[in-house]
């Protein structure tokens, strides 16, 4: 049986010491995220150890639900801000909840039908994740971006559709500020 537990979250690391899941995505797995190819291959030699971002959860297997962190580096490759790689979720019914701890940051969201948004990622704002939108988070600050995120434990991700097209629009810095441009190269 299952019995409620009180999880420790840290907001400033994303440390959760009872998580049962863990792991680190090294920015050398994501090169094809960006636009600027010689961009990252110049930040990669620089770089080489440099991780993107890592993953703590909580879930036991036979309950609906699940939650964790992600805790994402500051760094830019070319004019594009760190993000994580952005998926649909499996089961497209099945939405989820980000809690921004600590750290700036925007959350782009897109439909298949091709509409888009973009959710403030900053503490005290948690963003509502519909079903069946594909969501990527971008780090935009200077520090660590940690956010919460809870899931149903059999949404699944689909990782496909936005590795081998990308997403409508790009986090770019522009004059010292993050926006969002339409990425050229997707297939519109
Ligand atoms: C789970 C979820 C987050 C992300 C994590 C890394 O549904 O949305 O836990 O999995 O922020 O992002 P991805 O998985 O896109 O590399
Ligand atoms: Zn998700």
């Amino acid at each position: 049986m299952l019995t409620p537990e009180a999880i420790f979250i840290d907001g400033r690391t994303g440390d959760i010491p009872k998580a049962n899941e863990h792991y680190t995505k090294p920015v050398a797995e994501l090169r094809g995220l960006y636009r600027d190819t010689a961009a990252f291959d110049t930040y990669m030699a620089a770089n080489p150890d440099a991780v993107g971002y890592e993953v703590a959860g909580y879930r036991q297997d036979s309950s609906d639900i699940f939650f964790g962190t992600t805790t994402m580096y500051p760094g830019k490759i070319g004019e594009e801000y760190f993000m994580t790689r952005g998926h649909y979720h499996v089961r497209r019914d099945c939405g989820e909840a980000y809690y921004t701890q600590s750290g700036r940051g925007l959350l782009l969201l897109q439909t298949r039908e091709g509409e888009t948004r973009e959710v403030e990622m900053a503490p005290g704002i948690c963003a509502f994740i519909p079903p069946d939108w594909a969501h990527r988070s971008v780090n935009t600050g200077h520090a660590p971006l940690v956010f919460v995120w809870f899931c149903q434990t059999t949404a699944g991700h689909n990782y496909g559709d936005i590795l081998t097209h990308g997403m409508r629009r790009l986090a770019v810095e522009r004059d010292g500020h993050p926006t969002t441009i339409p990425n050229p190269a997707f297939p519109f």
